[in-house]
Parts: structure tokens; C-alpha cells; sequence
């Protein structure tokens, strides 16, 4: 079975809305860490549009298990991840005008520049990973540039309208990591995964961690609600 990480980055773009200082995503990833998950996940974009550089400097200070920081293969990201030393990038492409990250990296048609990235990081000893779709050929050029993990795409399954799109997605990632896992890359998924869609994910083979973020802030924001709500009728009203 994977074990799971959690991407604090939505706690981020609350706190962005406001431009003010809460909710904080360090605290976020120390929450995480105490319930149970095995890593933190935070994506730096090029347009700070969500977490800043400030929290990915204080979430590695205090993050204890994984440290996994996703970025473009951009030189400015490589100069902070040298500077920083994550334990794991994760490489997804990044667009501008995009919601979230959409669509996986293209590895097989921009082997020089994603090896100009890759090479600097893991001599440093931190580990890689490739964000793809479950593509043979994306696969292929994973493990043809030296990369320590995949992370497969789960947006497509996480997006199927009725169970036979879904099956072909299940069917997809699972030969997908049955050949990464075959050539010696760690697999990961992850993107879209919710409390309905997880559960066949995680039988998938080989699998060792998936990264979850949108769904558990999502679910959070109604479990810590009712008592979010209490709290401060109480000081409103002064009672204890
Ligand atoms: N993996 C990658 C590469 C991502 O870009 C994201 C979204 O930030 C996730 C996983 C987590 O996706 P979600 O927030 O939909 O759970």
C-alpha cells in the first residue's frame, strides 16, 4: 500500500486571497506530519501565486519526514533547489494561465534541457522525480534520464465521467507502473485524488506514495467548521 503526502499548497492560496498571514502552511505541513502523512508536498511556482518562498524555507526547517518540492525545470527553481536541499523535486511542467498543473511533463521531447536540471540536483544528493502522464514513452525517456522516481499523472482517471472511462484509466496507470517499476524508477501518483476516487489507486502495483492536497483542504474546511464557528461565538458573546 503508498503512504501518504500531503500538498499544503491550497492552505497557501487561502492565505494569498487575503494577502494577509493565516491559515500558514507551515502549520499546515505540521499538522500533516503529526496525523500521519510520511512527506509534505509544496509546489514553488514561477508567480508565487500560492506558497512563497518564505514557506518553503521554514517547512524545510521544520518538516521531519519528506520534504518533496515540485517546480518547472527552470534555472531559477534549480538555484533554490540547490540552495534549499528539499529531499525529493518532483519536475512538472507550469503554464501561466493554467488553474493547476495540467497534463504531465513531456520528458521524451526535451531530454537536453530537462537533463541541464536533473544532473545538478542529484549530484547534490537530492532525489528526482518526473510528474508524467502514464505514457510508454514518457516512461522510457524517465528512465533513460537517470530520474529516481515518476509520479504518475492521475488527472485523467480522476476526471473519467462513468466507470468504464475510469477502468481504462486504472488499466493505463497500472501498465505504466508495472513498466517503470520493471526499468528500476519509484513510482508516485497523484493529482485529483479525492475521499471517492482514491481507493483504487491505492491498489495499484508499486505504488509508494501519493500526493493529495486539494481534497483534504477541501474536506477540512467543513470538519473544522462547526467548531471553528463555536470558538468564536463564545468570544463574541464573552463566554467561556
Ligand atoms: N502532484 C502534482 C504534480 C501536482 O501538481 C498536484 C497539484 O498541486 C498534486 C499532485 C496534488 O493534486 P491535488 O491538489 O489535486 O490533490
Amino acid at each position: 500500500m503508498p503512504k501518504l503526502c500531503v500538498n499544503v499548497d491550497h492552505v497557501a492560496t487561502i492565505r494569498q486571497a487575503r494577502g494577509t498571514n493565516e491559515p500558514d502552511p507551515v502549520a499546515a505541513a505540521l499538522i500533516a506530519e503529526r496525523a500521519g502523512a510520511i512527506g509534505i508536498t509544496i509546489h514553488l511556482r514561477e508567480d508565487r501565486r500560492h506558497i512563497q518562498d518564505r514557506d518553503l524555507r521554514l517547512i524545510r526547517q521544520v518538516v521531519r519526514g519528506k520534504l518533496n518540492l515540485e517546480m518547472a525545470p527552470v534555472e531559477e527553481m534549480r538555484g533554490i533547489a540547490l540552495d534549499t536541499r528539499p529531499d525529493q523535486v518532483t519536475l512538472v511542467p507550469e503554464r501561466r494561465e493554467e488553474i493547476t498543473t495540467e497534463g504531465g511533463l513531456d520528458a521524451s521531447g526535451q531530454m537536453d534541457r530537462l537533463a541541464a536540471i536533473i544532473v545538478p540536483i542529484q549530484e547534490a544528493k537530492i532525489l528526482v522525480s518526473l510528474f508524467i502522464d502514464p505514457e510508454q514513452h514518457q516512461i522510457e525517456a524517465a528512465h533513460r534520464l537517470g530520474a529516481d522516481y515518476i509520479e504518475l499523472n492521475t488527472a485523467a482517471y480522476s476526471e473519467a465521467r462513468n466507470p468504464e472511462a475510469a477502468g481504462r484509466e486504472i488499466s493505463a496507470l497500472k501498465k505504466a507502473a508495472e513498466q517503470a517499476h520493471a526499468l528500476g524508477l519509484g513510482v508516485h501518483a497523484g493529482h485529483g485524488l479525492t475521499f471517492l476516487n482514491v481507493e483504487p489507486i491505492t491498489s495499484l502495483p508499486h505504488i509508494e506514495e501519493l500526493n493529495i492536497g486539494h481534497s483534504i483542504v477541501s474536506q477540512a474546511v467543513f470538519t473544522g467548521f462547526e467548531a471553528a464557528v463555536g470558538e468564536m461565538a463564545r468570544l463574541v458573546e464573552g463566554r467561556s
